[in-house]
């Protein structure tokens, strides 16, 4: 297989692995660990391959908001029809930030794509952590962050084109509020890297207000540097996979009028620390 990183950031396209393939896995897991954002280019999977691939990093998280494919309760669709105009995931964020344990990572397989655009977008949390001048690291080390599923997927957020189209559900699971360091040493690398997203981060503890709120806003135009992103440009059967303690993401919605069909699987994380 051949391995070539998409920018200096992170990321890296891969080229003749088969994920179906046991042999092919330990390649991909170091390119995985390495680069952050992998895509498996031209995978000719099924479900049930998507989720034997997603088991061998570790057990499956089943997304409690998102409607699941049909007759694979583990896999959930990510879907845009051609008369919606919301996306979802358009915010930047990280999966599951708020949960306990935020997942590991998530694989994206792509089934429908527009003829052009509906891109992703990465971030290098690591890099935007090591860019910042040693005064704000330290400060920033010693802090907590809350994060919250309420505002996106609870009650109040149901009204949401996305909610009304069936595309999420399942508002009433959205309770939970959890608290992870603002700087977390990644649990396999041990590459420090920040760990606040403009969509699941509520504010930081102990600042005030007005504080939490400004520091955020700073940090976030920090990680927008495009020399911490790439972009991944998806053809049907490309599988994404990223890392979910390393980077953000965002869907790019620039596709109205066409359809655009995902599967998701999530893999189980640790709590950070
Ligand atoms: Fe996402």
């Amino acid at each position: 297989m051949e391995i070539l990183p998409l920018t200096g950031g992170l990321g890296a396209e891969i080229i003749g692995a088969d994920i179906r393939r046991q042999t092919d896995f330990n390649e991909i897991q170091d390119a995985f660990a390495k680069y952050s954002v992998i895509v498996l280019r031209e995978q000719n999977a099924e479900p049930a391959d998507h989720l034997t691939f997603a088991q061998r990093f570790g057990p499956v998280n089943i997304n409690r908001f998102f409607k699941p494919v049909e007759g694979h309760p583990e896999i959930a669709m990510v879907l845009k029809e051609k008369d919606q105009t919301a996306a979802v995931g358009e915010g930047w964020h990280t999966d599951h930030s708020y949960d306990q344990a935020p997942a590991l990572g998530s694989i994206l397989r792509a089934l429908e794509m527009p003829p052009y655009g509906g891109d992703t977008l990465f971030v290098s949390m690591g890099m935007a952590y090591e860019t910042l001048s040693t005064p704000m690291r330290k400060f920033l080390d010693g802090l907590t962050a809350v994060h919250s599923s309420r505002h996106v997927f609870g009650a109040s957020a149901m009204d949401s084109e996305a909610a009304k189209s069936g595309r999420l559900g399942n508002a009433e699971a959205a309770t939970q509020d959890v608290r992870h360091p603002v700087v977390i040493t990644h649990p396999i690398s041990g590459r420090r890297g920040l760990f606040v997203n403009p969509v699941f981060t509520t504010h930081i503890e102990d600042l005030s207000t007005a504080e939490s709120d400004a520091l955020l806003e700073m940090l976030y135009a920090h990680c927008l540097q495009p020399e911490f992103q790439c972009r991944v440009r998806w053809k049907a059967g490309d599988i994404t996979m990223w890392d979910n303690r390393a980077t953000w993401h965002k869907a790019i919605n620039d596709y109205n009028g066409f359809r655009r069909l995902m599967h998701r699987v999530t893999i189980e994380g640790v709590p950070l620390t």
